[in-house]
Formats: C-alpha cells, structure tokens, sequence
C-alpha cells in the first residue's frame, strides 16, 4: 500500500477511466499517455454538437470561443499563471518554434542550450542560429546527473552576449530534474544582459505540480498529451507578461488579430500567437482528461505517489544483476533510466518486452532503456515488468 492512499476510488477503480491501461503494463507516458475515455467521449460530443448546431454559425462559433478561452482558464489553474499569458499550440515543438523564431535576434548573439535537449528543439535552434548568424553554446547537464552542479554548469557557459537559454524541466534521456528556480536566478544576476529562459517542459507538465508564476521563467513549453494524457494535438505556450512584448508572431492569423477593427491589429495576450482553425473538439478533450486527474487526486498527491512508484521501480532494477540505472539517487521524477547488460541490445530487449505486454522505449545517448512510471502505474506491474526483464535477460 502506498502512503496516502485514501481516495473515495481506489486506483485500480480509476485506472478503469483508462481503458488503455487495461491488459498491459504501459510504461510510455513520456511519449504518449494513455486517454481516458471520458476524453474520447468529450471529442466525440463535440464534433456531434457542432454537426447539429453548425458546424459554422453563430451558436456554433460562439460556443467554441468559450470552450477555448475555458481550456485557457483549466490549464491556466495546471501552472498558476494569468490566463491572458497562455497561446493554446499543437505541441512543444510548436510553442518552441514560437519563440525561437520570434526572439529579435542580432547578429552574433548567443544561446545556451543543455547537452541533452530533444532533437526537435537543437532542430530549431541550429536553424536560427544559422539564418539569423548567432553561436550556440551546449551546458554539459549530462554529467551533472550524479555529481557536480547543472547551475554552475550552465553559469560557466554564459557569455557576454547570451541572449536565451533553452533547457528542460525534465531531461528525457535521464529523468534528472533542473533546478529552473535556481537558473532563472542565475540569469537575473546578470541584470545588464536580459538573458531569457525558455523551458522544454514535455517531460514536466502533467507530472510536477507546476507554479510559473513563482518559478519567474520567460516563457514554458507545453503539451498535454504525454504525462497528462491528454489528445495527441494540444498542447500549449506560456510567455511572462514581461518576456510578452520581447517576441514578434512569425505566423499570424486571425485568431492573432483583432478583426473588428478597420485596421488590423494584433491581439494584445497569448492568443496573437493562435493561427487559424484548429481540432477544436481536441480542446474539450483536454479539459475532459483535466478534470478526471483532478477529481482523482491533487497535484502534489498525483506527483507524490509517481516518486514513491518510481523510487520502488528504481530500487527493484538497482537490485538485479547485470542492471544499472543512470541515476545513483532515487529519482524525483517518473522517469526510470537504465542499462542492461546483456547479449541483447536495448532496442531488442524493449521489442521482447513489448511481445509481453510491457510498454517502454530506447533511447539513444545515453544508450539505455526508459520506463515512464506514472501515479496510474500499480506496483503489481513494476513486478510484471521485473519477471519478464528476468525472464528476457536469462533467455537471451
Ligand atoms: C524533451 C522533449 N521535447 C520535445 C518533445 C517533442 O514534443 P512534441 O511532439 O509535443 O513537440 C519531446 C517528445 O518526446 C520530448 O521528450
């Protein structure tokens, strides 16, 4: 039993909300989460509802604007920020692109990017750099994980005319978790440069209890399909009120400006970075999936419960001949890294694995096998896992 279980649902009564849960062990949630159905069912009223009621009319198009600004509202509460500050996007890759291509760069500026961010997001950064003529300097936060200091490690890489620093919340090669609150002081020390701060959060939204507003980063990248469990399509982009008038929309649309007007101008919150017509049924999909966390259990308890599961996981792997995981620490996230060592390589084992109903992914640098263990994980699948890791290591 584990600490603080004491819900008016059980977990594995809730875990029925997800039917995709059912019959294996998923481990994926840092790649996708598994939808709950009263999300599915909140998609499919829409679209039904917009059939009958349009799908473009006026009652039609006036409901729709108040499901969107009530997704800003619900995901608003998610990170303790002003509504106004969020521009609902598809992805993280998409708030990202918002930023990187909107920043006024000057020739030979900098930016600072950690040594494990996803290939998306060193993608937009190189391109930048390239188009606009800046240097791009890399934080070595990989070997920070068991000894030394992310902070100094950022610090020692901060030039003169560093303009941004791009980093995750979470890495998702390792599961380490940044002290964002503690770099974005760092970046506030050097009042004359204006360094800004934009967070990958795919690993972090959905799995931290998240307050934006006193962690005092520029801008937070976010989706709600992988930790929240959210549609695949939605996902969103918090900019600081300060930090707002530092970026120019690269694409516009008009959903961005203010179309009454007879000259048009742009929309003076997050939604200037909204393009034009979305899956919008998508939108009440997210809330829908919001609200069944929510009633479940609170922020904390629901993070809680994902380090108490993973702490348990890391602890039975650690135990194992011939397993090491990346972290010598108990994790503080639900991401479970590590290696096996065996005549197999990673990408068969996880193959193998998935024949047995075990859900987990590869990745690449470092070379290793991550299990995403989630508050909806039971500790009896960590043990379904370990017997059939067992059993693949000693059938090899
Ligand atoms: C750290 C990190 N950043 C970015 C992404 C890309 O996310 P999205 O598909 O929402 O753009 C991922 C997805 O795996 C990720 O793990």
């Amino acid at each position: 039993m584990l600490e603080s279980d004491h819900h008016s649902v059980s977990i594995e009564e809730h875990r029925l909300s997800f039917p995709g849960l059912n019959q294996k062990v998923y481990l994926n949630f840092g790649g996708q989460g598994s939808l709950p159905e009263a999300a599915l069912e909140a998609i499919i009223d829409t679209y039904n509802y917009l059939q009958i009621n349009g799908p473009f009319s006026l009652k039609a198009n006036s409901w729709l604007g108040k499901r969107a600004v009530s997704l800003r509202e619900d995901l608003a509460k998610e990170l303790q920020v002003d509504p106004k500050t969020l521009t609902l996007t598809e992805s993280v890759t998409a708030g990202c692109n918002i930023i990187l291509w909107g920043i006024n760069w000057q020739r030979g500026d900098r930016i600072l990017l950690g040594d494990c961010e996803h290939p998306s997001i060193v993608a937009i950064v190189e391109e930048v750099a390239r188009r606009f003529d800046l240097a791009i300097d890399f934080a070595p936060l990989k070997s920070t994980l068991n000894q030394g200091n992310p902070i100094e490690a950022i610090n020692q890489k901060i030039q003169p005319n560093t303009r941004l620093i791009v980093i995750s919340h979470i890495l998702w090669n390792s599961g380490q978790l940044l002290p964002i609150g503690e770099i974005v002081e760092l970046a506030r020390s050097y009042p004359n440069r204006s360094i800004r701060i934009l967070i990958d959060a795919a690993q972090s939204f959905g799995l931290l209890p998240l307050n934006l507003t006193e962690l005092g980063i520029d801008f937070y990248a976010f989706t709600g399909h992988k930790w929240l469990c959210g549609p695949a399509g939605v996902g969103g982009l918090y900019i600081s009120p300060e930090a707002f008038s530092s970026i120019r929309p690269t694409f516009l649309g008009w959903r961005g400006i203010n179309e009454d007007d007879s000259n048009i101008t742009l929309k003076n919150d997050g939604q200037r970075f909204e393009i034009g017509t979305s899956a919008y049924p998508q939108y009440e999909g997210l809330r829908a999936t919001l609200a069944v966390h929510r009633e479940w259990a609170s922020r904390q308890e629901r993070y809680r419960r994902i380090c108490q599961l993973s702490t348990q996981l890391w602890q039975l792997l650690n135990d194992m001949p011939n397993i090491q995981c990346l972290s010598q620490q108990p994790p503080q996230t639900g991401l479970v890294c590590f290696q096996v060592n065996s005549r197999l390589s990673h990408i068969q084992i996880v193959a193998k694995l998935e024949e047995r109903g075990c859900f987990l992914r590869t990745l690449k640098d470092p070379d290793c096998i991550r299990a995403c263990v989630h508050y909806l994980t039971l500790p009896s699948e960590l043990e379904i896992l370990l017997t059939c890791l067992k059993e693949v290591i000693e059938n090899q």
